[in-house]
């Protein structure tokens, strides 16, 4: 079977490698040289991901029987609906179904109009006059969000990047009058306070089959400081719940997904995909911060690691909608993923550094290694102004995770680099757990 993985990130590079633990031969459309997907794939384009009628014209010449469409900005510019009408089996959802991710007005309008339970109180303005009002009727205590991507940077919560009424609604009218995330649209939302957490479930229209719940660190800096990133590294634990939450907590996470996923297939847009709830855990239960219509980066690393079940016969049971009948298995172990990143990464990123890293040495510390927005020439592998590569540890403590995560790291060397070391330590841990206790009691 010719699998295509459409991305060149350290997500698709977890697909990728999951993709050939089976029999399947993978290519690869990317828009940089992904070192580990080059080394696994048997063919792959260079090209924008976004160019729909390229990555067609690819995928028919190399006669390709199934796609994984690994970043959001493919599905919005509708790869996955061209590729589904060549009638390649597509393990993504259409446009339509993405839209969950797309366009967050859209998404809170389809939990209030089915009642899914975990929203927040939200309204969407082209007015800056009218967002401020409602930003003062929420005494300041807001999110201000574009309504379109962003790349999960242009979220601006109150007491982290937004202090008082005056300061949101300037936010608000700039997203309004610059059109950040493409459009002239803003939403404001109450803040929801307490732990965030992922749940990411496989999902073949009608059915899902959740996975172990991860926690993302999306701030830049230890001790969850600084500007909003694309995730600086993740978590998970054997029990596939994390230390802060219960199994209810779980549970009530994945019956919000269900849901969803029921109310996209009544309004006539079924979700064949993979579907990634990001929560809050607050002292009333699990609150949407954000649905995404794919894999989360890091979160990926977390879970595909683990799975026992071969992934590319999960997607085509997603495809033709038999996933009920499938049994999934995964490995009971804990997973720490941290992300190196180029120095200034969230600000002024400095692209172009050498970054020299000993495979087979984290590799024998047990460990794995998945490039990011790297690129290889002349034999060595330099960054660009995103993530690089992640290193994820695997045992079934998370400190014995996030040890052999850190052993592994070590064999990473490059002068301008930077990582998130907090990520998964004990210390961060028991404030997560004292954070959540505080709030329930
Ligand atoms: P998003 O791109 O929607 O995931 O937002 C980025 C980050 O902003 C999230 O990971 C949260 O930490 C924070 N955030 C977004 N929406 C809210 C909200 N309504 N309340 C509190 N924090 C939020
Ligand atoms: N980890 C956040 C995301 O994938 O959007």
């Amino acid at each position: 079977m010719n699998v295509l993985v459409i991305g060149g990130g350290a997500r698709e590079h977890a697909i990728c490698k999951a993709v050939c633990t089976g029999e399947a031969d993978l290519y690869a459309v990317m828009s940089n040289v992904n070192p580990g997907i080059r080394r696994l794939a048997t063919d792959f384009y260079l090209q924008r991901e976004t160019a729909v009628d390229k990555v067609v014209e690819y995928a028919r010449r190399r006669h390709i029987d199934l796609a994984i469409v690994g970043p959001e900005a493919p599905e919005e510019a509708g790869v996955t609906n061209a590729l589904a009408d060549e009638d390649i089996a597509v393990a993504s959802p259409s446009r339509e179904a993405a839209e969950i991710e797309t366009n967050k007005e859209f998404m809170r309008s389809l939990m209030d109009r089915h009642r899914v339970p975990g929203t927040l109180k939200t309204r969407a303005f082209s007015d800056p006059v009218k967002a401020r009002e409602f930003i003062e009727l929420l005494d300041g205590e807001v999110a201000v969000k574009p309504v379109g991507l962003t790349g999960g940077k242009g979220v601006r919560v109150a007491g982290d990047h937004l202090h008082g009424v005056a300061d949101a609604a300037d936010y608000a009218r700039r997203v309004i009058e610059e059109r950040i995330g493409g459009g002239s649209r803003v939403l404001i939302e109450e803040k929801a306070v307490g732990e965030e957490f992922t749940v990411q479930a496989f999902c073949d229209g009608l059915t899902i089959l959740p996975t172990p719940a991860v926690q993302d660190h999306k701030r830049l800096l230890p001790g969850d400081a600084g500007p909003n990133t694309g995730g600086m590294g993740s978590y998970s634990h054997a029990s596939g719940i994390l230390p802060f939450m219960d199994r209810n907590d779980y549970e009530g996470s994945v019956a919000i997904l269900q849901r969803l996923v029921d109310a996209l297939r009544d309004e006539g847009r079924p979700y064949h995909g993979v579907i990634y709830g990001q929560f809050m855990l607050t002292a009333e239960g699990p609150k949407v911060i954000e649905i995404n219509a794919r894999w989360g980066d890091p979160e990926a690393m977390n879970v595909l690691p683990l799975l026992k079940t071969d992934l590319v016969k999960l997607c085509l049971a997603m495809v033709d909608g038999t996933m009920s009948r499938k049994k999934m298995e995964m490995h009971r172990l804990s997973t720490v993923c941290k992300y190196v990143v180029p120095e200034g990464y969230g600000s002024k990123p400095l692209p172009g550094i050498q970054i020299k890293v000993d495979e087979r040495a984290i590799e024998e510390a047990g460990g794995q290694l998945f490039f990011a927005s790297v690129n290889e020439r002349d034999g060595g592998i330099y960054t660009t102004t995103s993530r690089s590569l992640a290193v994820v540890g695997l045992a079934e403590q998370i400190s014995a995770a996030e040890r052999m995560c850190e052993e592994g790291l070590g064999h990473v060397r490059g002068g301008h680099i930077f990582i998130r070391h907090d990520i998964g330590t004990p210390a961060l841990l028991q404030q997560r757990i004292d954070h959540m206790r505080s709030l329930r009691c």
